[in-house]
């Protein structure tokens, strides 16, 4: 039995349908509301169950990890809940698969870690960003050390209230840093500025690409060697960018960040409003030595980026049931591999174009 928490949700949805068309059911799906979690178990091809969870409470939490071999974790804010869904999974003698969790939730399993957590793989960052994010350009070394790699990543995407909290939540040095690249082996600081109104292959019209070198993308750059690392996060407008400085400089002036939810929901929505729902994943990659013979660009497009981070939190599910995580606590860009998963991803609804090239 494989437990989706959050199972109804956008996220949770394509989880529980994914484990089912992979064969990998019967699934339980969970959520405060019994009725969606029911309609999203009864949509399912593969016996399936719905269960009425609520996280917050031990109890109720224990008993939907109880008698499970998998807990997906969809339901969040990722960034309030951290650890508390992978602690109790462990404790159920489950492993546990996070579409979200980002290395703040690794580190706080990590530290005092359960000593189930020396048989049992707990694997965060299992979504579209962080997760392909910190897995695909992985494809563009695999011919031997890079001088440089520029990823872009963003689009139009509507967010809903729980994750917008996230949003709201992702800042500080757990999370990265703006206007930082990497470069020989340390984060350089100020060193990059947004770059507004720039065309980019596989994005719509001009786009905005502000630098921010998150914590995946600083693990990605240690994991590579690469020479430099630029990250960028790709917005349509300036909705987003200019809701979100106004809630944080509200939020450091003693303001409440759930006050500013329906700021950021609206702004995504906004930038929906004007060309629909649309996601790209651009990496750009040099080789060290001259004249290698290896990829250079990565292009992945999807309509739907949250339910895509759904897609990759079943494919890593399907990776743990084959026997190929190791136990412990890791992020999925670390543990997956990134042929495979790109292989299975060619081939889902929900990717419009997959160009290595
Ligand atoms: N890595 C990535 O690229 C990526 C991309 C998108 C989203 N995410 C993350 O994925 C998570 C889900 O996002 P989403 O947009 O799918 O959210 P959503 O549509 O609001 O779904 C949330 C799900 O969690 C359930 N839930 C909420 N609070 C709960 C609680 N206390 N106990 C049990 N279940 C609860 C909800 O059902 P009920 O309301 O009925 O309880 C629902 O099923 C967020 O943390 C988000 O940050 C990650």
């Amino acid at each position: 039995m494989i437990g989706v928490l959050g199972g109804s949700g956008t996220v949770g949805a394509v989880t529980a349908d994914r484990l089912a068309r992979y064969g990998l059911g019967p699934v339980r799906v969970g959520g405060r509301d019994l009725g969606r979690a029911a309609a999203v178990a009864e949509s399912l091809d593969t016996e399936a169950e719905a269960v009425r969870v609520d996280l917050a409470h031990a109890h109720s939490l224990a008993e939907f990890c109880a008698g499970t071999s998998v807990v997906v974790n969809c339901a969040g804010p990722s960034y309030r809940v951290l650890d508390t869904v992978a602690r109790a999974a462990v404790a159920a003698g489950a492993d546990y698969v996070d579409a979200a969790g980002d290395a703040v939730a690794m580190t706080a399993l990590r530290e005092n870690a359960p000593e189930a957590l020396a048989r049992r793989s707990a694997v965060f960052s299992a979504g579209l960003m962080p997760g392909l994010s910190g897995l695909l350009p992985r494809l563009l070394a695999q011919d031997g050390p890079l001088a440089r790699l520029d990823a872009y990543v963003g689009g139009a995407t509507a967010i809903g209230p729980l994750s917008a909290v996230d949003a709201l939540l992702t800042r500080g040095p757990g999370f990265g840093s703006a206007q930082a690249l990497w470069r020989d082996g340390r984060v350089v600081e100020h060193a990059l500025a947004p770059l507004r109104g720039v065309v980019l292959p596989g994005f719509r019209d001009r786009v905005h690409a502000v630098p921010f070198l998150s914590a995946e993308a600083r693990a990605l750059g240690e994991a590579l060697g690469v020479d430099e690392l630029r990250n960028y996060t790709v917005y349509v407008s300036e909705r987003i960018p200019e809701a979100l400085a106004r809630a944080w400089a509200d939020i450091d002036a003693g303001g409440d960040l759930d006050a500013h939810v329906p700021e950021v929901v609206a702004a995504a929505d906004g930038d929906v409003a004007v060309g629909g729902s649309w996601y790209t994943l651009l990496f750009h990659a040099r080789a060290r030595e001259r004249g290698g013979s290896g990829p250079t660009r990565l292009l992945l497009r999807t309509p739907e980026s949250y339910a895509l981070s759904g897609v990759v939190a079943a494919l890593t599910v399907d990776a743990l049931v084959r026997g190929k995580v190791p136990a412990g606590a890791h992020a999925a860009a670390d543990v997956l591999d990134a042929r495979s998963v790109l292989d299975a991803l060619s081939a889902d609804p929900l990717v419009d174009e997959i160009d290595l090239a």
